[in-house]
């Protein structure tokens, strides 16, 4: 069976492209999802993507997809800064997960440079616009396969 990744993306990273292209790139999500893709092809893993700007359907995600899935890299948008009850969830999940941000939130305001989710992920991420995503891809498939031998 292939690996199965969950590719989590929180508010306002659908509207990739267009907003504040100094901090995020011109990525649109489409074309890091794209991108993803043939990583995922390269690297022989299957990946769902789920976007949401709503924490509780990112939740329910999860516990209904955290079953027959090995790991989860996500992009927790400004839910990285306040979101508890999506910390609880990732925990509960059981699954390593990798959290990624296109831009460098250490460098921005002093609000951004807290994450609630950084505890429970095995790698954080951060500052390299979509290559933050590939890049973490990989760091979550190298830590499943070295935990598992697959
Ligand atoms: C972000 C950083 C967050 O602070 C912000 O709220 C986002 C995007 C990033 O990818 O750089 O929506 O997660």
């Amino acid at each position: 069976m292939p690996m199965r990744i969950l590719v989590i993306n929180g508010p306002n990273l659908n509207m990739l492209g267009r907003r504040e292209r100094e901090h995020y790139g011109a990525d649109t999500l489409e074309s890091i999802e794209q991108a993803l893709i043939e990583k995922g092809k390269a690297l022989g893993c299957e990946l769902v993507f789920f976007q949401s700007n709503h924490e509780g359907g990112i939740i329910d995600f999860i516990q209904e997809e955290a079953t027959g899935a090995d790991g989860i890299l996500i992009n927790p948008g400004a839910l990285t800064h306040y979101g508890y009850s999506l910390h609880d969830a990732l925990v509960d999940s059981g699954l390593p997960v990798v959290e990624v941000h296109l831009s460098d939130i250490q460098a921005r305001e002093k609000w951004r440079r807290i994450s609630v989710i950084a505890d429970v992920a095995i790698r954080q991420i951060t500052g390299l616009k979509a290559q933050s995503y590939l890049l973490g891809l990989e760091a979550l498939i190298n830590h499943i396969r070295g935990r598992e031998g697959k």
